[in-house]
């Protein structure tokens, strides 16, 4: 099966180009592209009929690698509940919003091992994903056998390992953990992953305020200071050193501190990175103000305070390099019962720390940054493709595979209209979750057409995959490294 895109705008990293792309099967086989645009006709319509068996007209439009959303919870087990996206579901509206791969996170819970957490997520995904997906492996439980055990995840593609500064009792490491798994880390070549958020000193402030009676979500975001991420962000890179220079990825980063001690470390060349989300670009702190409406907006680290100017910092991060990525973090709870896992926002009603947390935000990522970074002129459409597919395919070993497009490439390719304005909201959202944060937010540029290795799976409002067109992927070290 031939398909060829013609008359789009092809946007990578580093190009922009009117040209037309030829896939051949899972792969693009061909890029026609000319600065003369009769010379690019007369070349398209003498492959036309030729060589393509169907042909996209991508005329006003951009063609885009797919996007690469490298954190999600897919039916994250979280406080009592689970996350409300399934594998099928999840991935489904992650393809109705551009992207094309995503990378999830296995769980280890305490007195398990790592290996079991990494077969039960495979297990889950198996033959239900729309997209392509890998695993990073959370360690909830650091001891001997674990750490041996990174070693044999490696070897299945899983290249990267999420630790805990946070949630004492649940997915927390000491700091002694966390530079034992960093050393060991350091020897097979993974990149270690940090929710850097100081989750002892956050669980003091909690009780004090219930103490006070003060139990609803926007204190969630006042027990959670931005300090307290910038002091575990620095603690983190100082272990990443002590331990050798083990490459350090800070996730879902939030505040303007944790950001500047990013800034210091990739200043002296260290291999410190991080990624940002939607969340953090858009929402603030008076978000979780009102009432229990608030609880929309509970994950962690929290929304954070617009006045002082952590969204902005966040912006400019992402245009200067001290932010590499945008993730979403997608890990949504809804605020009525879920059909399948039941009661979820809800658990928090009397006790804002009993709310599940996480947000939607798989299926928006690529039109929102599109909209608040390239059309509000904060960063450049290259930088755009670089920070939502390049960069994660880099950092987390799927390039060039993934997150271009190139001769040899999957053809994951999203054709892009950057003049449709829409309105976003949880009545046409595709996510399993009963809200939107971002409801009644109209935005310029959309998704059109998806395809996925090849296969057209969204085209003219319709979803035309199944479940099971998703493999995994294998993924091989980190190839972003200073
Ligand atoms: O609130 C959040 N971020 N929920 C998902 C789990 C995590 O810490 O990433
Ligand atoms: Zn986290
Ligand atoms: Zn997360």
């Amino acid at each position: 099966m031939r398909t060829l895109i013609r008359g789009g705008t092809v946007v990578t990293a580093t190009e922009q180009m009117r040209a037309d792309v030829l896939i051949e099967d899972e792969k693009v086989v061909a890029i026609y592209g000319s600065s003369d645009a009769a010379w690019e006709k007369t070349l398209a319509d003498a492959v036309v009929g030729v060589l393509a068996d169907k042909v996209i007209d991508a005329t006003g439009k951009l063609v885009l690698p797919g996007g690469i959303d490298p954190h999600t919870h897919m039916e994250l087990p979280f406080g009592g509940t689970y996350a409300a996206d399934t594998f099928e579901t999840g991935t489904r509206a992650a393809a109705w919003g551009g992207t094309t791969t995503i990378i999830d996170f296995a769980v280890q819970t305490k007195g398990q091992s790592l290996v079991e957490g990494f077969e039960a997520w495979m297990a889950k995904a198996e033959g239900v994903c729309a997209i392509d997906y890998g695993f990073h492996q959370i360690m909830g439980d650091v001891n001997d056998q674990a750490l041996k055990e990174m070693d044999i995840l490696v070897g299945e593609g899983v290249t990267s390992f999420k630790l805990f500064m946070a949630y004492p009792g649940v997915f927390y490491s000491d700091d002694g953990e966390i530079l034992l798994a960093m050393q060991r880390a350091l020897e097979n070549g993974a990149t270690i992953m940090m929710h850097a958020e100081n989750g002892i000193a956050i669980d003091v402030l909690v009780q004090q305020a219930l103490e006070r009676g003060e139990t609803d979500p926007i204190y969630h975001g006042l027990t959670r200071p931005s300090a307290l991420e910038g002091e575990a962000t620095h603690r983190a890179i100082v272990l990443a050193d002590v331990a050798g220079g083990t490459p350090l990825y800070i996730v879902h980063l939030s505040a303007l501190e944790a950001l500047e001690e990013v800034a210091i470390a990739r200043d002296e060349g260290k291999n410190v990175f991080a990624e940002t989300c939607p969340q953090y670009l858009f929402c603030d702190l008076d978000d979780l103000g009102n009432g229990f409406e608030g609880a929309k907006y509970v994950c962690s680290p929290p929304m954070r305070d617009r006045a002082a100017g952590h969204q902005e910092a966040l912006w400019q991060g992402l245009a200067t390099n001290d932010l590499q990525v945008v993730s979403t973090d997608h890990c949504p709870f809804c605020m009525g019962d879920h059909p399948r896992f039941g009661t979820q926002k809800q658990l928090g009603r009397d006790d804002f720390s009993k709310i599940p947390n996480g947000m939607p935000g798989v299926e928006y990522r690529m039109e929102l940054i599109y909209h608040g970074g390239v059309n509000a002129g904060r960063i450049s459409l290259n930088r755009f493709v670089e920070i939502t597919s390049t960069i994660p395919a880099k950092m987390f070993g799927l390039y060039p595979k993934k997150g271009t497009i190139a001769v040899g490439s999957d053809a994951d390719i999203v054709i892009f209209d950057p003049d449709r304005t829409h309105t976003i909201s949880a009545e046409t959202h595709h996510m399993w979750v009963d809200y939107s944060p971002y409801e009644g937010m109209e935005v310029t540029g959309k998704v059109e057409t998806v395809l996925s290795r090849g296969k057209t799976i969204i085209e003219n409002g319709e979803y035309l995959g199944s479940p099971g067109d998703g493999r995994y992927l294998k993924r091989d070290l980190n190839q972003y490294l200073v």
